[in-house]
């Protein structure tokens, strides 16, 4: 039998063909653009997502025999807001999960309903990424549009309901939306009401690795694919990669260096950290996490490289940063190019660059870019590590971790082996593996985990190097407490 696994990504669609033994033996990809309609605000139109679907399906399963494919999964982009009124048509585009509008009813949430209410409820407190804040804004300036929302979702949950008409979502995460009481895994009443939405208007809630329905016979049809396909709920993207890369069960890490960046702590017990700097969600395994996640981490480079140098060469980029480099840079980074969650939880928040000088070799910006992403996650590493959690080694997968001298910084910065993954595309394998248990393969997530995962290589701290890279360090931790005061200026 094969599995589909969907990665709904936020710059493309990632499809995999899997394999029952869980060889990836196809791969589609298709872009799709990102809408800034204002600074620091950010847009998709969930039609593309569709569109991709529908273009990458019959691709991915061309030379295979479709009939084949016993289930699909998907990780999708988090918290992104998708509203359909009562025949199911998008009212707007959907408003995602690196959108910082918000930073009114962030504020309204954490100060006058107040964050321990909002701990209590959720487990978590209010970040501008999330999808409560966004139905507020769209209440206070969207009134006509915020009327006629019938459902709520998030975005890969539109695919599956495209798929098969059921209106769902996976606790993992229903988890980012601040809606969901994450301990009891239900809707939490008051936060509905905080929103004025009523629970008619929210999908069914299922675990991630429960099937929510089969392919709609039509839809089915013109995929290319057999009737009795099973779709699964899927989860949200880090759970799904954390699925993918084998980060299950209690105690496990896992990095991923995508358009966002982030540290996922997978555990099998509800724990809460008790600052919420780092989020407190369900797992696709049926247990939980704790996460810290920044905006932007391989996008950083994906700018710096493309929109600014204008080359788009990673590698040749990134040729002469040789080891004796690493730890010597004169020149930081800041890398909140879209202000930055975990664990500052910042909308004003702006990328800089400082410590520029003549002698500042384009080389010297491109390591400083990257060392700024890896950083930053080191800023939520140390928050784990502060609340006693236990992190001696990570998997790291993504973009970003396919570039050896990132694997290297990032294993020298945070001070622990890294393990790489034969299979890199997490959010779109897990989806994969979460189809396999929906279908009977695996009896649990962890079998399917323990079966599949195999780690390629492993990237090991250098002793130097790392003495070199904390004093960096230390000396990174003081830039944006310094310049917090000027974002604010700024922003206005
Ligand atoms: C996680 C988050 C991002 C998106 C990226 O909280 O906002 O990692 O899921 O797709």
């Amino acid at each position: 039998m094969y599995y589909v696994g969907i990665d709904l990504g936020t710059s493309s669609l990632k499809l995999l063909l899997v394999d029952e033994d869980g060889t990836v033996l196809n791969e589609f990809s298709k872009e799709y653009p990102l809408i800034f309609p204002q600074n620091g605000w950010s847009e998709q139109d969930p039609n593309e997502w569709w569109n991709a679907v529908v273009e990458g399906i019959p691709a991915l399963l061309k030379g295979y025999d479709a009939s084949k494919v016993a289930g699909v999964g998907a990780g999708g982009q988090m918290h992104g807001l998708v509203v359909l009124d009562e025949n199911d048509n998008v009212i707007r585009n959907a408003i995602l999960w690196n959108d910082g509008r918000t930073f009114k009813e962030v504020d309204y949430l954490n100060n006058e309903i107040g964050k321990e209410t909002l701990s209590k409820y959720t487990a978590n407190i209010a970040f501008a990424g999330f999808t409560a804040p966004k139905i507020l804004w769209m209440k206070n300036n969207e009134p006509e549009k915020f009327e006629k929302i019938a459902k709520i979702m998030l975005p890969k949950d539109y695919i599956n309901y495209k798929l098969t008409g059921v209106h769902c979502c996976d606790y993992s995460d229903a988890s980012g939306m601040l809606l969901l009481d994450v301990k009891n895994k239900c809707w939490s009443k008051e936060m509905l009401d905080i929103c004025s939405v009523k629970e008619e208007q929210m999908p069914k809630l299922f675990e991630s690795y429960e099937t929510v329905g089969t392919i709609k016979a039509d839809v089915a049809a013109s995929l290319g694919l057999s009737d009795g396909v099973k779709v699964c709920a899927g989860a949200g993207d880090n759970a799904a990669a954390a699925v993918g890369t084998g980060v299950v069960g209690a105690g496990g890490c896992n990095i991923s260096l995508g358009t966002s960046g982030t540290i996922f702590i997978s555990s099998d017990s509800f724990g809460v950290d008790p600052n919420n700097a780092l989020h407190a969600f369900a797992h696709a395994d049926g247990g939980y996490h704790l996460m810290g996640c920044m905006l932007s981490a391989a996008s950083c480079n994906k700018w710096f490289a493309e929109d600014i140098l204008k080359d788009g060469n990673f590698a040749e980029l990134q040729k002469d940063i040789t080891d004796d480099k690493l730890g010597e840079n004169r020149v930081f980074f800041l890398p909140y190019l879209m202000g930055e969650r975990s664990p500052i939880n910042d909308t004003d928040a702006r990328g800089t660059f400082t410590g520029l000088s003549l002698d500042t070799t384009r080389s010297d910006m491109v390591q400083a870019v990257l060392e700024g992403v890896s950083f930053a996650i080191r800023d939520s590493f140390e928050v784990a590590k502060s609340i006693g959690v236990k992190i001696p080694r990570s998997m790291l997968c993504g973009g970003g971790s396919k570039s050896p001298l990132w694997q290297k910084m990032l294993a020298n910065i945070l001070n622990i082996p890294l393990d790489l993954p034969v299979t890199e595309q997490g959010p779109g394998y897990g989806g994969a593996m979460l189809a396999m248990v929906a279908c009977g393969k695996y009896p649990t997530v962890i079998d399917a985990a323990k079966a599949l995962i195999k780690v390629k290589a492993t990237v090991e701290p250098d002793k130097e190097i790392t003495e070199r890279y904390e004093k960096k360090y230390q000396q990174f931790k003081q830039i944006y407490p310094t310049n917090k005061e000027l974002f604010k200026i700024l922003a206005k």
